[in-house]
């Protein structure tokens, strides 16, 4: 798809025909894990290699966007976050908006107020701004049908929330969709959404459990968008497309097999490899810890020890996500709680699994 394509197809409307009364939409849009890592960008916002992830059930954001005509000329933007300010995420929120301002010129003749919620942590592993700018993303796609009188059908309308979502945080794509989600695989600059993942998914793989492992909640010393910028003349950059095209080939055909050992060998590959290019950046920085490498050490060792089906991965962060099937749920919980909880900090983790995608709750429903 054409960069422009939505910019071609802008909604025609007349400022005197918004509406006044304030109207209202929420979706709710769940946080991703990454097995194939998007780690380096270019262009637009494009993605340097394909990504893979599983999206998560628990872990949301809600956004609810009310809106109505602005009584001046132009509108102005309320944020609030967990019922409260919160003038970083604010500032990211407006940016965001002044960036897809051109696909829906309508907003800047409204009145916005966006109330977000996380049901997770802040700084508990898993990425806020997937799920919050997801969220948002297909609340003004949904204003834009409300005020559209002929829309087309529901893939169009999540293709395009995706491309939007994209242009906020990368990530923000694939949490349009539930289960497994592909991301970035042409490569030839015209992955501006991500797409449910094509390739069939064997059905041992369809569910997984996902227990975050909370080593620390310190907000990070480094930033996705700065650690992608580094990934910009990265001497390994290169080898690092080839390598990503052949994990998310391989994984694709893994899930497809059921084959949990690959799997395992495939994710904790690229998990290790993101951590390796940030470790080989120029500067180079550090953002696992001691408990992070400690975690991977006695998975490793129990694996070995007991054939348990498990595998790790890790985001921009040092918390450590352990994925499990359904069967081994109890064997791996008590394994966390006889050797893992005690290397968490203040012995948090956090149990999540494969989620269908987003949804639109009523309004009464809270979170
Ligand atoms: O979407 P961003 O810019 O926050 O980047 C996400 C990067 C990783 O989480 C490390 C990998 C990924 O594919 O989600």
């Amino acid at each position: 798809m054409s960069e422009s394509k939505y910019l071609e197809e802008i909604l025609q409307f007349k400022r005197e025909d918004l509406s006044s009364i304030a109207k209202s939409v929420i979706w709710k849009a769940p946080a991703n894990i990454a097995l194939i890592k998007y780690w380096g960008k270019k262009g637009n916002q494009l993605p340097i290699n394909p990504s893979l992830s599983m999206s998560l059930s628990s872990s949301h954001t809600r956004t609810e966007l009310q809106y109505r005509k602005a009584e001046n000329n132009y509108g102005r933007i309320t944020f609030k976050f967990n019922g409260e300010k919160h003038p970083a995420f604010e500032e990211r929120v407006k940016a965001f908006i002044d960036k897809i301002l051109p696909f829906f010129p309508f907003l800047k003749y409204m009145e916005l107020f966006i109330y977000s919620k996380n049901n997770f942590p802040h700084s508990a592993g898993i990425a806020s701004s997937a799920s919050a700018l997801s969220s948002l993303a297909l609340c003004i796609c949904s204003v834009e049908k409300q005020l559209k009188e002929e829309y087309s059908g529901t893939e169009d309308f999540l293709q395009k929330a995706s491309y939007m979502a994209r242009l906020g945080s990368g990530s923000a794509a694939r949490s349009v969709y539930g289960h497994y989600v592909e991301w970035g695989a042409s490569g030839n600059g015209t992955d501006d959404f991500a797409t449910p993942l094509t390739s069939e998914v064997s059905e041992n793989m369809e569910f997984l459990y996902d227990t975050v492992l909370i080593t620390s909640s310190e907000p990070k010393k480094i930033s996705s968008s700065q650690g992608h910028s580094l990934m910009n003349d990265h001497p390994y950059k290169e080898d690092r497309i080839s390598q990503a095209r052949i994990n998310f080939s391989q994984l694709k055909e893994t899930l497809k097999t059921g084959n949990f050992e690959k799997f395992t060998e495939i994710i904790e590959n690229e998990a290790l490899s993101l951590h390796a290019l940030m470790l080989s950046s120029n500067p180079g920085f550090i953002l696992i810890n001691d408990a992070s490498i400690k975690i991977m050490d006695r998975v490793r060792a129990y694996r070995q020890e007991t054939g348990a089906q498990m595998a790790f991965t890790l985001d921009a962060g040092p918390n450590i996500h352990l994925l499990y099937p359904a069967e081994e749920k109890e064997n791996i919980r008590n394994f966390i709680d006889n050797k893992l909880r005690g290397l968490c900090e203040s012995g948090r983790t956090l149990n999540d699994f494969t989620g269908n995608g987003p949804e639109q709750p009523d309004k009464d429903q809270n979170l």
